[in-house]
């Protein structure tokens, strides 16, 4: 199995190079702000406790996220490996995910971080706010506090992939394509 976490702040790109990657390496796409939002949409009791926290731009309890990871992985147990995107979000949460895949026999065989500044990140994310429909792409003040709870409490996870020889940057500015073609020259090796 090929298992990637595609690591970045918000409005890195990790949604759009996912679509590319799976496509090209057949694997499956795990989203948690999309499983969140699809609980919230069929208005479910996770849902509706999930959106108090995306509209302010903070994040859902690990205890929540992990139990619908652990829920789609379990409905996939064929896959051919997964695409984790836009988890793990804690630290909590990359050892729950170790510990679920090592139940499945298999492990974390990289980490890609798209790197990508604040001010570009506030720029991209308000301009997708005109047509993703999504509260939180809107609201200035919401996506800052987003990328807060980026650096609190997501961006220590790249030390801990970085101890275990796992962390792979790559500039997450410019061409789609080219910052793509960096990502493969990385999962070609595997
Ligand atoms: O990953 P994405 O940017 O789509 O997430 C949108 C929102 O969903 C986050 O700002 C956060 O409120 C929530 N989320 C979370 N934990 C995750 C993924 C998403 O709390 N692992
Ligand atoms: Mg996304």
């Amino acid at each position: 199995m090929l298992n990637l976490i595609l690591f970045g702040p918000p409005g890195a790109g990790k949604g759009t190079q996912s679509e590319k990657i799976l496509s090209q390496y057949g694997l499956k796409h795990i989203s948690t702000g999309d499983l969140l939002r699809a609980e919230r949409s069929a208005g479910t009791d996770l849902g509706n406790k999930a959106n108090d926290f995306i509209s302010k731009g903070e994040l859902v309890p690990d205890a929540v996220v992990i139990g619908m990871v652990k829920n789609y992985m379990t409905e996939n147990v064929d896959a051919n490996g997964f695409i984790f995107d836009g988890f793990p979000r804690t630290i909590a949460q990359a050892e729950a995910l170790d510990s679920m895949l090592q139940e499945f026999n298999t492990e974390i065989s990289i980490v890609l971080g798209l790197e990508v500044e604040e001010d570009e990140l506030v720029k991209r994310l308000l301009l997708r706010g005109e047509t993703s429909g999504r509260a939180d792409d809107q609201n200035e003040e919401t996506i800052r506090n987003r990328f807060q709870e980026y650096l609190n409490k997501t961006l220590p996870i790249q030390n801990y992939y970085s101890e275990k020889n796992k962390y792979n940057g790559v500039v997450g500015i410019g061409d789609i394509d080219e910052i793509f073609s960096q990502l493969c020259s990385h999962l070609d090796k595997f």
